[in-house]
């Protein structure tokens, strides 16, 4: 096993894509990035990001906070963030010319964020698609992807939250079931070594990712995924479809079989929100 970073971007194309190096808070200042700035506390990580990169901040670039006073979730839900009770985390990179389907970068993330908390002991993860964390069937991590355009530069701010160790009323506010690693793994762990594994995984996934596609991780989400074979319903811009999960396809698109037919749930254009359903449950 390499114990310097250079070395370690070993990638595994045979059984699943891992990082092989150890793990350690170190690692945030050996990892490939321009800049880590951290806060104990800053609105949100994903806005410091962007305001970064408008004052030219070079990539990629990382922004940490212990505490987010106004954390944002995908469809302008907040994200609770109290004081050293998660990870609050946002990578910034330039999306190469010609990446194509970038919108994949969403799943990605969530297999990378699956993978570093694997490494560190917190077992039996599954994933929703487009990219939620599961741990137990509550949601463990949430990832918010928001892109910016500068003169002909396309950048992503890759945002990710983590639940470490979530006061219970703040458990009590958030209008979904949640659970944190505390909870799962039984006792706390080094936020820095969290941070680096991300990024390290991150990093060495969008590579594979920029070179082979989204295909190389079909087979690994399909075998997270929490809602394969299951019926779901879909929230799409107003309207709502119901039908069984596929897995995703070699897009990262969500494949759903419908009474009308099989259909494919796009990343980008919509902002699905999968539910299950109870067996009783009519549509509404
Ligand atoms: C979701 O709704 O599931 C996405 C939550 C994303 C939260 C993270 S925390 C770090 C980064 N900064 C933010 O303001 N949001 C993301």
């Amino acid at each position: 096993m390499c114990d310097t970073w250079t070395c370690s971007f070993t990638v595994s194309r045979v059984l699943k894509l891992t990082v092989d190096f150890p793990v350690n808070s170190d690692m945030l200042r050996q990892l490939p990035l321009e800049r880590v700035v951290t806060h104990e506390r800053v609105d949100s990580t994903n806005s410091e990001a962007l305001r970064l990169l408008r004052q030219g901040q070079i990539c990629p670039f990382l922004v940490l906070a212990s505490q987010q006073t106004e954390g944002r979730g995908r469809r302008g839900r907040r994200w609770e963030s109290p004081p050293g009770a998660g990870l609050y985390y946002s990578l910034t990179l330039e999306v190469p010319w010609g990446m194509q389907n970038i919108a994949a970068l969403s799943p990605i993330t969530a297999l990378s964020v699956c993978s570093a908390l694997e490494k560190l002991g917190v077992n039996k993860l599954e994933l929703k698609w487009p990219n939620d964390v599961l741990g137990d069937a509550r949601k463990l991590s949430g990832i918010l992807l928001e892109s910016l355009k500068i003169e002909d530069c396309l950048f992503i701010v890759i945002g990710v939250g983590v639940n470490l160790n979530l006061p219970g009323a703040t458990k009590c506010v958030i209008g979904q079931p949640v659970t944190d690693v505390k909870e799962l793994l039984g006792s706390d762990f080094d936020v820095d070594r969290l941070a680096a594994g991300i990024t390290a995984q991150l990093l060495a996934n969008i590579s594979c990712f920029g070179e082979n596609g989204f295909s190389e991780f079909v087979a690994d989400w399909n075998d997270r995924d929490a809602y394969l074979g299951k019926q779901v319903r879909v929230r799409l811009n107003g309207s709502v479809i119901q039908g069984e999960v596929q897995g995703v396809n070699a897009l990262g698109e969500l494949k759903l079989r419908t009474e009308s037919g099989d259909q494919v749930i796009r990343m980008g254009e919509i902002m699905p929100s999968v539910r299950l359903i109870a067996s009783d449950e009519v549509m509404r």
